[in-house]
């Protein structure tokens, strides 16, 4: 990408295409293209289709999505795979019938095989079953890698996609049923610390292990990608480091000052017992996370404490 090519980031007011936006800017790229959900629906296929013949981006960031946690996606399963796909398919046909450049598409760690060796391969996907809470999403995520894939070899496209495993940072999503975990403990700790609840009794026994980066080490691999990687074949982003949830919940009641009790209630599902993602190949391409863990979270806590006013969304 030149400094001032043209470069449209999809779900911009979201916390992936907000870390983008600011990694592009931070690195002075100038020509950045934004629209808001309300201002363009990216199911609506001749929406899309007017916006990419009018703009005709030169670089796409795919970074809009239907996104939620383990609750929202049972709920909704059709929904989840219906936005998701359709979105996906009316931003990479429109982009390729506009002579976009390249494109960037963002999927998720979910895509892999429920019961997949650990850590997780690029090459090991539809290798086996997926998870069923979130299948309807990592179907439609699976169809827009391999969208991409096959624009690539029948049309020579230079389309690529990154695998993120669990994100968080400024800007996330902190709704009471439809965050994921670490969001929903900043939230729930930091409720019980005002509120003076004497015990915090969270889902499951807190024994999986999981893997989490800060969003702004994802957005400067997005952009590293888009300059440095042709191919494909996914590529996974990471950390390469794991903890347990109950780890993780100390940590977050540390940051947020709550010095109350974490229970477990083993009746509610654990979900998939390890999910850590294999970062080598990223690695090889020169990149590496810059955020650890507990810096990350803090950053995240001021960004929560600073924006309450976003966490009904
Ligand atoms: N968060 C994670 O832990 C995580 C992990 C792995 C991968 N990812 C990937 O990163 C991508 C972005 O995730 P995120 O965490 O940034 O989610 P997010 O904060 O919910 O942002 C998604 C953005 O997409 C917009 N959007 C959704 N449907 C749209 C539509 N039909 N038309 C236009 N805009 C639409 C949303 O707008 P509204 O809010 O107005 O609907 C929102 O601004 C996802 O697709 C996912 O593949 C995220």
């Amino acid at each position: 990408m030149d400094k001032n090519s043209k470069i449209y980031v999809s779900g911009h007011c979201g916390m992936v295409g907000s870390a983008i936006v600011r990694e592009l800017k931070r690195q002075g790229y100038s020509n950045i293209l934004t629209r808001t959900h309300k201002e363009l629906d990216l199911c609506r296929q001749d929406e899309v289709e007017k916006f990419f013949a009018m703009e005709r981006p030169e670089y796409v960031f795919l970074a809009a999505g239907k996104v939620g946690g383990i609750v929202a996606n049972q709920n909704a399963l059709a929904d989840f795979m219906y936005e998701n796909m359709i979105l996906e398919m009316n931003v990479i046909h429109s982009a390729w019938e506009n002579g976009c450049k390249k494109l960037e598409f963002l999927g998720s760690s979910c895509i892999y095989p429920r019961m997949a060796p650990q850590p997780m391969k690029e090459s090991f996907l539809l290798t086996s079953e997926l998870e069923k809470t979130n299948e309807a999403y990592a179907l439609a995520k699976i169809s827009g890698l391999k969208y991409c894939e096959f624009l690539n070899k029948q049309y020579g496209t230079d389309y690529i996609s990154v695998m993120p495993t669990n994100l968080y940072g400024p800007n996330d999503n902190y709704h009471p049923t439809r965050s994921h975990v670490l969001p929903a403990f900043i939230r729930r700790f930091h409720e019980a610390k005002i509120t003076g609840l004497k015990e915090v009794t969270c889902w499951g026994d807190g024994s999986p292990l999981r893997e989490f980066l800060y969003v702004d080490d994802l957005a400067n691999l997005c952009v590293f990608l888009m300059n440095n990687y042709s191919g494909d074949e996914t590529v996974n982003a990471g950390t390469g480091i794991e903890l347990s949830i109950k780890e993780l919940s100390e940590l977050i009641a540390r940051v947020v000052g709550y010095e109350g009790t974490i229970k477990w209630d083993a009746s509610k599902p654990n979900g998939t017992p390890r999910k850590l993602l294999d970062i080598s190949k990223a690695t090889a391409l020169g990149w590496t996370y810059k955020t650890e863990l507990e810096d990350g979270v803090r950053l995240a806590y001021e960004d929560f404490l600073n924006n309450q006013m976003r966490t009904e969304r």
